[in-house]
């Protein structure tokens, strides 16, 4: 994704969480709320992908069908974490999270990652099921707490 796609970003992003506000820990109405310039941030982050990239999945007529964000751990080097997983309703079933996922890691491994973690809400099987057939298993468990709401989460690692 490149910089100048800030407007898609935040069209796919809001896509997501409109949709799905189950499955994340932030909502569609924190980011609607963000300026312009937030999006643009992230988008040009992402471009320069020094310490993370977004990667989309784009169909063939041009489409954006999905996106990730990969980005390393500031808490713990030599590790990158994996947020905002979402494949469009539409086109669920056909194993694009695990082509997300690769292109992830193949990121992370890049910079030297050892290892790729992220968080899924306990009940959200249909994600546990994607994480595990991309190579990643629980190894933990830990609560999201932000703006009065709370997540049960399970940890999920894969090596690079
Ligand atoms: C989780 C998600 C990214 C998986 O993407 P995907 O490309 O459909 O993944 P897969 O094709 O590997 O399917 C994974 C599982 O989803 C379920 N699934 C299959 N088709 C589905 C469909 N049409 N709709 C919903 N779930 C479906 C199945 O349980 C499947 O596992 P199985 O094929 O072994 O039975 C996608 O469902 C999604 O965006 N969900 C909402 C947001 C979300 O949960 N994000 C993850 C945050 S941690």
């Amino acid at each position: 994704m490149l910089g100048s796609e800030h407007h898609r970003l935040r069209q796919l992003r809001l896509a997501s969480l409109a949709g799905d506000p189950q499955a994340f820990g932030s909502t569609y109405a924190r980011e609607a709320a963000q300026p312009m310039a937030w999006w643009e941030r992230w988008a040009e982050q992402s471009e320069r992908g020094t310490s993370q990239r977004t990667f989309v999945l784009e169909a063939d007529d041009g489409r954006w069908l999905g996106l990730a964000l990969v980005r390393l751990d500031e808490q713990s080097s030599g590790s990158a974490v994996l947020n905002a997983m979402w494949v469009a309703p539409a086109a669920r079933g056909r194993r694009l999270a695990a082509l997300l996922c690769e292109a992830c890691a193949g990121w992370a491994a890049e910079r030297r990652c050892l290892e790729l973690t992220l968080t899924v809400v306990v009940d959200n099987g249909a994600a546990r099921r994607a994480y595990e057939l991309a190579g990643f298993a629980v190894c933990g468990e830990t609560t999201w707490v932000r703006d009065g709401r709370t997540l049960e989460e399970l940890v999920m690692a894969r090596a690079l």
